[in-house]
């Protein structure tokens, strides 16, 4: 390897909101309890991200900036590099990170009242913002056969009667699922015949784990393109969450302006300049480190797998295609919701995303973010068969 990917950083009470929150339910844990929730990697940065945002901010005047022309080719040749896609300049529209974006657009393609449709268990800021913004959560749970999570198109058909905009996480938060083209053309054919907009939630997009490619919403054909907003951003590929910089790309005209008018009635004028040059140097100069990442993403999946097999009865790793978010399988232990959380963190000190909170179909499940050095992972697997070991 090139790159270090198994120092441990310090982080407790680094502003790091994955430790502050492990910190305030165990303020008491010994030094090496790693938190293995929120989705940000324990892992350093590409080294020249560090470098180059040291150097710009030495020679730059930090004025109120836009992206400029290298920004855009920037972003333009990844999504080709990357993802076989061809995208336009004027498609991209900058946010502050993927969950504002989803808050916006619920505002702009929807109304007070309309049915917006998920596929539980998901990422649950996708409930705060259909709840938020006045809007009605629709769920239609995905189908869960032998540990394999599928669509449930003959639901989701009867409620795109209704649906107005579908919030949809591909690759799947917290499942793991990848897309298949066929899957996406499937959902994207209802959609267009029954006129459901879709926020395709594309952020995990390059953390493709197994033999399954990514395939971009937009790219399923023209109509869906014209149907669709695809949120992309460097943040979960490179570790950049806090920098607060995505990417939302929407090739028609009339959404992307109803878009841009939501953000300017809120007084939103663009991303981080910082933001901007950590993007554009992720997607030139660090595709190296990200192949590394995921040889690590993948080890770090096989370890679950071995360990859980060979010591953890009762838990099964359900298989992870993308994103770096296992999904456990805990149902067997035989523990309600929350005396599975209180085991987890009491007794086995693991601080993870509880499934409950992914809403229906999560109880019984934790989540875990395997973005951490291979020894950490080994560490806290032990912990967690100890406290199983213990439990009898
Ligand atoms: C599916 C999904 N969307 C969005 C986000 C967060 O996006 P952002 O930090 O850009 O708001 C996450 C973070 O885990 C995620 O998993």
């Amino acid at each position: 390897m090139t790159y270090d990917f198994t120092t441990l950083h310090p982080r407790a009470n680094s502003g790091s909101s994955k430790w502050a929150a492990m910190q305030a339910i165990r303020p008491d844990l010994p030094a090496d309890v790693i938190p293995l929730s929120v989705a940000d990697m324990e892992l350093l940065n590409p080294p020249e991200i560090a470098e180059q945002l040291g150097r710009y901010a030495a020679g730059t005047i930090l004025g109120y900036t836009r992206p400029g022309d290298s920004y855009y080719e920037a972003v333009e040749s990844w999504m080709a590099r990357r993802h076989g896609w061809q995208i336009q300049r004027d498609w991209i529209v900058t946010s502050p990170g993927v969950v504002p974006a989803l808050f916006h657009m619920v505002l702009a393609f929807t109304q007070p009242g309309d049915q917006v449709i998920l596929f539980p268990p998901v990422y649950y800021p996708f409930y705060n913002a259909v709840r938020e913004s006045g809007r009605e959560i629709v769920e239609c749970p995905l189908l869960e056969k032998d540990g394999r999570y599928e669509i449930d198109y003959d639901r989701f058909s009867q409620l795109a009667e209704t649906g107005k905009l579908l919030i949809f996480s591909s690759p799947h938060n917290p499942v793991g699922r990848v897309w298949s083209r066929e899957e996406l053309e499937k959902l994207s054919a209802i959609c267009l015949e029954k006129e459901v907009l879709v926020l395709s939630d594309e952020i995990h997009f390059d953390l493709i784990l197994g033999e399954r490619p990514h395939t971009v919403y937009a790219t399923v054909s023209k109509e869906a393109a014209e149907h669709c907003a695809v949120c992309t951003a460097p943040s979960k590929t490179f570790n950049l969450a806090g920098l607060q910089t995505s990417n939302i790309i929407i090739p028609n005209k009339e959404l992307r302006e109803k878009y841009q008018k939501v953000q300017s009635q809120l007084g939103l004028h663009g991303c981080n300049m910082l933001g901007y040059q950590a993007c554009e140097t992720a997607y030139r100069q660090c595709e190296g480190w990200l192949e590394e990442l995921l040889t690590v993403l993948r080890e770090n999946r096989e370890l679950v797998r071995t360990f859980a097999a060979a010591w953890l009865p009762g838990v099964k790793p359900v298989e992870l295609e993308g994103t770096y978010l296992q999904w456990l399988d805990c149902r067997d232990l035989g523990m309600e919701p929350k005396e599975l959380e209180r085991f987890m963190q009491q007794e086995a000190l693991w601080f993870t995303d509880e499934g409950y909170i992914f809403g229906t179909g999560g109880a019984g499940y934790e989540r875990i973010n395997l973005a951490c050095p291979t020894w950490v992972l080994r560490k806290a697997l032990e912990r967690l068969r100890d406290a199983l070991q213990r439990r009898g």
